[in-house]
C-alpha cells in the first residue's frame, strides 16, 4: 500500500476530488466505488465544485455505495442515500439510474446477490473509496474472527454506533446494516482511503503497520495491489 501525508483534511480533499476528476475525465464511463461519513465530505465538494466549472462529467459514471443502515426508509433524512443525494448526486450531472445502493430493508441474502451481480454487470468497481472505523473497519466490516466476502447484515459494534449516533436526533440509530464485504471491496481494481483526525491514527497504526487481520478490517488493504491510503499530519501521527 502506498502512503500520502497531506497537512490536513482540505488538502486531502482537493488532492482526492482531483485524482477522481482525472480518473473520470480519462474513463468517463467508469464504476465508482463510494462511501458516506464525515471523511469523504471534502473530496465531494471539491468535486461538486469541478463539475459546476464544468471540469468534470459524471453523467455516464455509475456508482456503488457501500452500506446503508436497515429498517430505516431510504429516503430518511440520516440514510446513507439521502447523504450521496445532498452531498454528491443533487450537486453533479449524474444519471440516477446509475446510481446503485444496497437496500437495508430487503431479504440480505437476496440483496447481496444482486449486488453483486450488479457489479459484476458493470465490469466490477474501477475505484473504490473507502474512509476507516476507529475500530479499523472498513465499509461496516467489524472487528469479527474472518474477513467477509459479498455484502452481508451486520450488527454494528458499540464503538461504530457511539460514532454515529451523533447524526440521529428524532429516532435511535439502527442497530444493524447491510455493507459490502471485505471480498467484494478488495475486487476493485483500485482503491483509495482517506483517514483524518486524531481519532484514527490508532486505526491508522495497526491497518499499516499490524498484522493483517480481520480483528483490524482494514489491515486486508496491505494485500491490494493498488490501495492509496491519504493521510492527514493527525492520522498518521503514531507511525512508525
Ligand atoms: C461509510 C463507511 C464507514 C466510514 C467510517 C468512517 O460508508 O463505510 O466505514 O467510512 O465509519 O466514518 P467517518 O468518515 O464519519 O469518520
Amino acid at each position: 500500500m502506498e502512503l500520502k501525508i497531506f497537512k490536513n483534511p482540505e488538502e486531502i480533499g482537493e488532492a482526492c476530488g482531483k485524482l477522481y476528476a482525472d480518473y473520470i475525465n480519462s474513463n468517463p464511463r467508469c464504476v465508482l466505488g463510494l462511501a458516506t461519513g464525515a471523511t469523504p465530505l471534502p473530496t465531494y465538494k471539491c468535486l461538486s465544485r469541478m463539475c459546476g466549472e464544468g471540469k468534470v462529467s459524471f453523467k455516464d459514471v455509475s456508482t456503488f455505495n457501500l452500506d446503508e443502515y436497515c429498517d430505516i426508509p431510504k429516503t430518511h433524512k440520516n440514510s446513507f442515500y439521502t447523504f450521496m443525494c445532498e452531498n454528491l448526486f443533487s450537486k453533479t450531472d449524474i444519471n440516477m439510474d446509475n446510481v446503485d445502493f444496497l437496500d437495508g430493508n430487503a431479504d440480505p441474502q437476496e440483496e447481496s446477490e444482486r449486488y453483486a451481480k450488479a457489479i459484476l454487470d458493470k465490469g466490477g468497481i474501477d475505484i473504490q473509496l473507502l474512509g476507516i472505523g476507529r475500530n479499523g473497519h472498513i465499509a461496516f466490516n467489524e472487528p469479527a474472527d474472518s474477513f467477509s466476502d459479498e455484502a452481508y447484515k451486520v450488527k454494528l459494534t458499540d464503538s461504530t454506533i457511539e460514532a454515529n449516533s451523533i447524526y440521529f436526533d428524532d429516532i435511535p440509530m439502527p442497530r444493524y446494516a447491510v455493507t459490502m464485504g471485505i471480498g467484494s471491496i478488495m475486487r476493485a481494481k483500485k482503491i483509495i482511503l482517506i483517514a483524518t483526525g486524531k481519532s484514527k491514527a490508532g486505526a491508522v497504526l495497526d491497518m499499516t503497520e499490524g498484522p493483517v487481520t480481520p480483528r483490524c478490517p482494514a489491515s486486508i488493504l496491505q494485500q491490494h495491489s493498488d490501495a492509496v491510503i491519504f493521510l492527514d499530519e493527525d492520522a498518521a501521527s503514531l507511525l512508525r
